[in-house]
């Protein structure tokens, strides 16, 4: 069961703009942009780009905003993605892309490196509606897939980081704090610690 508080907002939507209003980031990066409709939420004031292979965008940007068509990966390894603003840090971010629990992980440690010690790392789908649905084989309409695996192996392997996840509609938002990019744990033990986290059992919502 993933360790969860009750939230003020109905759904993630309303969290997040309530996150970009108070904090007003002067940087984001958003993973997974879909139909744009989280990155809607950003401030007029706050650099934004946002990465997705399959952006489907259905209204118009603001000026501000910046949408890569790449995978997560690949943009991280390209040379814009070394540093998405420059000198400047990720301020917030939101890991919303691919839903296996290792493309999470491995966006989660690209990030990290590329934030400051004050950001925040925003990670949807960390509180499943129920096994069929948070599955790695996709058989259902919503499918959150095993992301919500992401917040008890951070527990166990960053105890540094502070971890809060929302119980928010439909799938939940985990927010984390605390950020040390200079901390190389995860990307060290990479190879050898992926295969724990895919293979931590279902232990309900
Ligand atoms: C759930 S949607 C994002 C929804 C959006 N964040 C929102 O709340 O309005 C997931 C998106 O992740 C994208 N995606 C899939 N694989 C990805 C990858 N490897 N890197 C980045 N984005 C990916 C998909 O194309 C899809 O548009």
């Amino acid at each position: 069961m993933v360790e969860k508080v009750m939230s003020e907002f109905p759904t993630y939507y309303h969290l997040l703009a309530d996150l970009h209003i108070r904090r007003s980031p002067n940087t984001y990066l958003e993973i997974g942009v879909h139909e744009g409709h989280s990155l809607g939420l950003v401030g007029a004031t706050t650099q934004v780009v946002g990465i997705d292979p399959e952006p489907k965008i259905t209204s118009q940007l603001g000026d501000n905003i910046t949408v890569v068509t790449s995978t997560s990966d690949d943009y991280f390894a390209s040379e814009s993605g070394q540093a998405p603003f420059g000198d400047a840090p990720i301020e917030m971010a939101f890991i919303d892309g691919m839903h296996h629990v290792e493309f999470a992980l491995r966006d989660f440690i690209n990030i990290e490196a590329r934030s400051a010690t004050t950001s925040t790392v925003l990670v949807h789908d960390c509180v499943p509606i129920d096994e069929e649905t948070a599955k790695r084989e996709r058989s259902t309409v919503i499918w959150s897939g095993d992301i919500w695996k992401l917040i008890p192996f951070l527990r166990t392997h960053r105890p540094d980081l502070e971890i809060t996840v929302h119980d928010v509609e439909p799938t939940g938002l985990a927010e984390i704090t605390n950020l040390d990019p200079t901390n190389t744990t995860l990307a060290d033990r990479y190879d050898e610690l992926v295969d724990e986290l895919i293979a931590t059992p279902w232990a309900g919502r």
